[in-house]
């Protein structure tokens, strides 16, 4: 189903055909001066344009065929040639009672459904999560919800960074702090044991030591290089241990996922694409395409055309290793291979864009992904501290998912016992509620930026049960639901009919508009428009509450159709948040 706005496009674009004008210029928009006029139409001066007449009178033909039609209660010209529109009351209360029985709420699917692939998540193994990483998570899978609703069939895949030099980093060290296990044994040829000798905590504290240690000493880094190259050749010692880290760090992964509600169709990472590596390189070095540099071996993918430097792409390093982008190239093959994906989508931190650009043109040079294929870096901001600076702990370090989140918790809990929210409930209750507001508060803060920007987390602010903020838009939602339960508990019924005195039009007005968001995020990879779109809704709905009797409205007619009205907000709004990926509780 079209939002308003649309079917009124069709209307006057066709009235601007009759013009002879093109009927494109015929788009209606909700006006955003509502004081003025319920919709408007702009197109006018642009044709006039075109056409070298007056805009005013081109406004004037188009709004004499307009005339004739039965949808609209007032048709004006404005300023230079704007044409203002209301629609009649049955009209739009026709358009609702089609709303409301329909149970995507108007919220249309594609009509080319495609694979597509989602890259996300992109966690380091061995390496703590940090908030980077929870951008990526929490956009990425906004975006894979809004997709899989608009009918595509969405393969997210939590590509783990599991190939690289930090992999070698971690064993080296172990090789050096326990040399007489046997991974490290040349000689030892039984099973290794199944039990991992490090746990997750080991490994968070083993990397960033043994890292420093690598950056100050040379030989120390020479040691977790050879160790990174022997693992990727196929080390048998160093691939049992690499697998013990995946093992754990998989576990803590998903340990975390399970509070944010987030979960991947594939588990795969780098390593995965490891097999592919080998036969993509020759084939590249048979047709000339890869030569050495400095002793690497690497492929040109700049253009003629190019206005920046466009270095080539590290296939090898010189000491044998391979790279990070090695292993997205031989990923991308992989995925045609096995899913045949029309587009893969990657939402990774925007300062990987030269990484990608290269990698992209390296799949199409190598043929790994054909020209009709999308191949698309939808990158995000920098997420930052209250002081402006990327965000870290009070100690400077980097913030481990699992603090953050029991901060948002902590933080929830007290927001909640200030607001007087939840506290006549039990323990367990009122601690799932506080984890979903935590996560409404966290989720939306990031989400609600455009992706691009860079944003300041601020637990306070985010928090905050007043403002543009998760806890918010769950507490007007839990309202409505409420204010439901109410109203079948005193048996009244949302009616099926509308009847809509002014106070009820602005709230209905934007009712009509949810597939006009729901399509801009879509197209535009862009979450933070369906942000919008609930907080307008929960204000909307608000002033509505102020203004009007609902429960206690003696007209029956009327009270079923503000009851209809709170129906279908309290199922956008819920629609909406389940698309950010935020919960609604029952009851708050
Ligand atoms: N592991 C990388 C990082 O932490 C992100 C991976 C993104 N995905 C990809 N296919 N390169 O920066």
């Amino acid at each position: 189903m079209a939002s308003l706005a649309n079917k009124l496009t069709e209307i006057v674009g066709a009235a601007f055909e009759a013009c002879g004008l093109p009927p494109e210029l015929g788009r209606v928009a909700v006006s955003d001066r509502q004081d003025l006029a319920q919709f408007q139409c702009n197109g006018a001066m642009a044709a006039a344009k075109q056409a070298k007449k007056n805009p005013r009178e081109v406004a004037q033909a188009v709004i004499e065929v307009l005339q004739s039609r039965k949808e609209f209660s007032k048709i004006e010209i404005a300023g230079p040639g704007f044409i203002n529109l209301n629609v009649t009351d049955e009209y739009l209360a026709a358009h609702l009672a089609s709303v409301a029985g329909d149970a995507r709420l108007g919220v249309d699917r594609t009509a080319k459904a495609e694979t597509v692939i989602l890259d996300y998540g992109g966690y380091n193994i061995a390496k703590p999560l940090h908030v980077g990483h929870l951008r990526s998570t929490i956009i990425g899978d906004a975006i894979n919800k809004i997709m899989k609703t608009a009918g595509h069939k969405t393969i997210s895949d939590v590509h783990f960074g599991d190939w690289g030099t930090q992999m070698g980093i971690v064993i080296s060290e172990l090789e050096i702090m326990h040399p007489e296990w046997p991974y490290f044994d040349e000689a030892f040829a039984k099973e290794y044991p199944k039990e991992s000798p490090v746990t997750i905590a080991d490994l968070d504290r083993i990397y960033p030591e043994a890292s420093k240690a690598c950056k100050e000493n040379e030989v120390r880094l020479e040691k977790a290089k050879a160790a990174t190259r022997a693992l990727q050749g196929g080390h048998r010692g160093y691939r049992a241990l690499w697998q013990h880290f995946v093992d754990v760090s998989v576990a803590d992964v998903k340990k975390n996922l399970a509070t944010l509600n987030v979960d991947f169709d594939l588990w795969d990472g780098e390593a995965s694409a490891n097999p592919s590596v080998k036969p993509i390189v020759d084939d590249l070095k048979a047709k000339k395409l890869a030569f050495e540099s400095d002793g690497a071996l690497v492929m040109a993918v700049a253009k003629n055309d190019d206005n920046k430097e466009m270095p080539p792409l590290i296939l090898y390093k010189s000491d044998g290793a391979v790279m990070y982008g090695t292993t997205d190239l031989a990923t991308i093959f992989d995925r045609m291979q096995k899913y045949k994906p029309a587009k893969i989508i990657y939402i990774v931190d925007q300062r990987q864009s030269l990484h990608f650009e290269q990698v992209f043109r390296a799949a199409r040079i190598s043929g790994a992904a054909p020209n009709d294929v999308e191949l698309l870096h939808t990158g995000f901001g920098t997420m930052n501290g209250t002081d402006g600076k990327p965000f870290k702990t009070r100690a400077g370090g980097v913030m481990k998912l699992e603090d953050l989140i029991s901060m948002g918790v902590e933080k929830a809990r007290a927001r909640l016992a200030e607001a007087d929210l939840a506290q006549d409930m039990g323990a367990a209750e009122r601690e799932d509620i506080a984890h979903k507001v935590a996560i409404a508060a966290i989720k939306f803060a990031d989400l609600q930026n455009n992706r691009t920007a860079d944003y300041v987390f601020d637990i306070d602010r985010m928090t905050s049960f007043e403002g543009k903020t998760g806890p918010y838009l769950l507490y007007q939602a839990v309202r409505i639901k409420s204010l439901l339960r109410k109203a079948a508990e005193q048996g009244f019924k949302p009616g099926k009919t509308f009847i809509l005195q002014d106070a009820d039009k602005t709230l209905a007005l934007l009712l009509t508009e949810l597939p006009d968001a729901f399509d801009g995020a879509l197209r535009n990879y862009t979450p933070h428009l369906l942000c919008d779109y609930a907080y307008r809704l929960a204000t909307a709905f608000s002033s509505f509450y102020a203004a009007c009797h609902i429960l206690s409205e003696a007209d029956e007619a009327l009270r079923a159709s503000r009851l209809a009205l709170c129906e279908i907000t309290q199922r956008q709004l819920e629609l909406v948040l389940g698309l950010l990926g935020i919960g609604v509780p029952e009851r708050m």
